[in-house]
């Protein structure tokens, strides 16, 4: 008994040694000191001593049981140490390397125009409004003086969604025009931004979805006067003091009189060139007169309210403001072209 008990030291004493892992000590551990161990196998036979030799075995048993149990710790410590410094040598940080650079993003030339349109008009009293893309044909149109028959409401130019077309993409920021006078307290003083569509092929200057912003003020006593203060405004602060500005007659059915907003060509001052095409003149919005129909149609009293109204497009202020020649750059997200506003 004495020879296992002393072959089994040797054994085990040189497999611990050996041991290249955690998980393989463990192993020998389960094997040398389990329950189902070598050791405990050997216990086992203890009953077949004599009454002499049992406790000088007993007392060799426990000595290899603690020089094995030793052993095993001994080596689990520096297992454990060989372990952490591999981890710490493979996850070191060479902090020479050079770092990978965050590219920073920037605003699009919409978003840029529109912030200033904003502020602009906020810093002149108006709030931002509100209304949704898809629309009535009832706000769209009709409560804006614009009848069934109307050339305007047109299959051929509008994505209706119902058969009796009486759903549809709204074809301009004008029906929140009446939303707001139906809604809203007076007087009225908004702008409204958002997408319109039309169906329109995609060039240089169309597209079926585009921006546009509308304006509104509603009061007693506004004038024509108060829409060309406010326009000639907009116009200085947004191309610079020095801008002319132009009011030309035109027709829209729900303003009255209505007129077109012009700037003086910046290209050539008014002479005529290839930007204005020979005009002098470029074309930025359209405005005018609210007309006492589209009032009354929205629940107001004409005799004691005027208002006047403009809707200009996003883009072509845009477009103008960065010299931007072609309406598709902006859609297609090209990095290339973005990054230079
Ligand atoms: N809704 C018009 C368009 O899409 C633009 C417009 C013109 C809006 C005159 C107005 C206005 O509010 O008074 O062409």
């Amino acid at each position: 008994m004495k020879k296992l008990l002393q072959d089994l030291k040797e054994t085990s004493m040189s497999a611990i040694t050996n041991a290249d892992s955690i998980d393989v000590l463990e192993g020998l551990r389960v094997k040398y000191l389990g329950k189902k161990g070598e050791l405990t196998a050997i216990l086992k036979q203890m009953g077949a001593l004599s009454a002499e030799d049992r406790p000088v075995m007993g007392q060799l048993a426990n000595e290899v049981r603690e020089s094995l149990s030793s052993s095993i710790e001994e080596k689990r410590c520096e297992l454990e140490e060989k372990m952490l410094e591999a981890r710490l040598r493979s996850e070191t940080i060479d902090v020479t390397i050079p770092g990978k650079s965050v590219e920073v993003g920037k605003k699009h030339p919409l978003n840029t125009v529109l912030d200033e349109v904003k502020d602009i008009f906020v810093g002149m009293g108006f709030t931002i409004a509100e209304g949704p893309e898809i629309e009535f044909a009832d706000y769209n149109f009709t409560k804006l003086n614009t009848e069934e028959g109307h050339p305007a409401r047109d299959r051929s130019d509008t994505f209706y969604f119902t058969d009796d077309d009486h759903l549809l993409l709204r074809t301009q920021t004008s029906p929140v025009q009446a939303h707001v006078m139906e809604t809203q307290e007076l007087p009225i003083r908004i702008i409204s931004p958002g997408r319109v569509y039309r169906k329109d092929e995609v060039d240089a200057t169309h597209s079926p979805m585009f921006h546009q912003i509308e304006g509104l003020v509603i009061d007693k006593g506004v004038t024509m006067g108060d829409l060309k203060g406010t326009l000639d405004t907009l116009m200085k602060e947004l191309y610079g003091e020095g801008t002319v500005t132009r009011f030309r007659p035109h027709h829209f059915p729900f303003t009255e009189p209505s007129c077109e907003v012009d700037v003086q060509c910046f290209e050539c001052g008014g002479k005529g060139c290839r930007v204005c095409k020979g005009e002098g003149w470029i074309e930025i919005l359209g405005a005018g007169m609210v007309h006492p129909k589209v009032l009354e149609n929205c629940g107001i009293d004409s005799s004691v309210y005027t208002g006047y109204a403009f809707g200009v497009g996003l883009e072509r202020l845009a477009m103008r403001r960065f010299d931007i020649s072609d309406l598709r750059l902006v859609y297609e997200n090209d990095v290339r072209f973005l990054s230079q506003f």
